[in-house]
């Protein structure tokens, strides 16, 4: 561990015996002033430490310094550790010592700030004991995947994220100008990886995705992390248990791992068991209809029935076999029911819905030209992807997983926006 400007973290502090002298360094999180003490709560990457600034200790100037501190402000502090039980986690710091680096003048996040003024601010608001809980389960989320999938044969390949054509229908696409030709920033890797599993088989990726989406919900955004894996020979029981082993893998490292942010959060999260229950689309329909959801066979599963049918389930929900008319060109018709496609989604329960997209993909030419031209697209924007059925071409399937709706629904945030550093939403590009 580097320990710049510091010979401990605050949280290795709390841990040291009476009288052990320690440099700290980091941010005023909380100051109150009794009887001409100074009390300051020091806040680093690792929790916080109170700091007792008194006069004879460090004379008159640096009083005033810390007097004058603001919330926030950066600061390093010399001094010696002492047991009492009045402090929180019963250790401070009687400081020999205080150093204003960088000053912090009406901090302007307050208690009982907005959502709005929250959002506008989240370059600061990211140093809050919840956000710091959230980017840290993300990062166990993250680690999680990528361990998974490295643990299990699976090789990492990244795609562009300026492409010529729609993976996922013309609805969605950003459409940017690439040197007077039209472009589009990628919805989905899925056809690179395709490409890739001739060379490699088994192989993912996590990098943005991008969806001009043009509706506000607590799930839609506009950039989102993708986690998405491709595998050759694969059907769709296959995807099935890869996406099972993955969600699995995530859930639990993130309920172990993430232990102390989860309880910040107020979170109790029980890592659900496998195997994942696993219904068909009709029986989708039908637990949605029982529940009074709008729906008719042949739409797709609106948000309102996801969340019934993952109502009905205490653990993430796979939905299998989709009507051909809901879903996107590539996907393989069912051999033995034409109209449904082979497909899934795992929907996340608590009422969150689709965390995972996927399914089995068509890997017979004549099909797929035939499903590209059923669905008005141009034959000539895949022409590369249609060569893949031309040589060698073999079954297979993967996924996409939506990294914020999983991390929402681990970590029990009410909007999808909280999961990610920076939200890109229809209405937001900054901070
Ligand atoms: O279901 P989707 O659209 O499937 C695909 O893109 C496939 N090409 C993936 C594949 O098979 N390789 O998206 C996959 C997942 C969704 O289940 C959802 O979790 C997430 O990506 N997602 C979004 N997350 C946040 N905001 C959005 N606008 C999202 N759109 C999709
Ligand atoms: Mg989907």
């Amino acid at each position: 561990m580097f320990r710049f400007s510091k010979t401990h973290y605050a949280s290795e502090a709390l841990g040291l015996g009476e009288g052990s002298r320690v440099r700290l360094a980091g941010w005023i999180f909380r100051k109150r002033e009794l009887g001409g003490v100074i009390f300051i709560v020091l806040r680093d990457s690792t929790g916080s430490i109170q700091v007792v600034v008194r006069e004879p200790e460090i004379g008159p100037s640096q009083l005033r310094s810390a007097r004058e501190a603001g919330l926030e402000s950066s600061i390093i502090v010399e001094g010696v550790i002492r047991k009492d039980p009045r402090a929180p986690g019963g250790t401070e710091v009687l400081a020999n010592s205080l150093e204003v680096v960088g000053e912090s003048d009406n901090y302007p996040i307050r208690k009982g700030a907005g959502e709005e003024f929250l959002l506008d601010n989240r370059h600061l608001h990211l140093r809050s004991r919840s956000m710091w809980a959230i980017l840290r389960i993300r990062a166990e989320a993250l680690r999680a995947a990528r361990e998974w999938f490295d643990s299990n044969g699976f090789t990492s390949v990244e795609a562009p994220s300026i492409v010529g054509a729609a993976v996922e229908g013309g609805a969605t696409l950003f459409e940017i100008n690439y040197f007077g030709k039209k472009a589009y920033l990628t919805q989905s890797s899925q056809f690179y990886l395709e490409a890739a599993i001739f060379s490699l088989e088994n192989v993912y990726t996590i990098q943005p995705s991008f969806r001009a989406e043009k509706s506000r919900t607590r799930r839609h955004l506009t950039e989102f992390w993708h986690v998405e894996a491709e595998m050759a020979w694969a059907d769709l029981n296959g995807v099935m248990e890869v996406v099972e082993g993955l969600v699995g893998h995530m859930a639990s490292a993130v309920a172990e791992r993430g232990a102390e942010e989860l309880e910040i959060l107020g979170r109790r999260f029980d890592p659900p068991d496998t195997p994942f229950p696993r219904i068909s689309y009709d029986e989708a329909v039908d637990i949605a209809k029982r529940k009074g959801v709008d729906i008719e066979w042949g739409d797709d599963l609106s948000t309102e029935a996801e969340r019934a049918v993952s109502l009905e389930f205490d653990s993430p929900v796979f939905v299998h076999r989709y009507p051909k008319s809901a879903k996107a060109f590539y996907h393989m018709p069912d051999p033995s029911r034409p109209e449904v496609v082979l497909c899934v989604d795992l929907l996340a329960p608590e009422g969150i819905g689709e965390i995972v997209g996927g399914g089995q993909r068509i890997h017979d030419y004549d099909l797929l030209v035939q499903r590209i031209r059923e669905e008005g697209l141009n034959v000539e924007d895949y022409k590369w992807y249609l060569d893949l059925r031309k040589y060698g071409s073999v079954p297979h399937g993967g996924f996409g997983l939506g990294l914020e709706r999983t991390v929402r629904w681990i970590a029990g945030l009410p909007h999808i926006r909280a999961a990610v550093p920076f939200p890109r939403t229809i209405t937001r590009v900054t901070p």
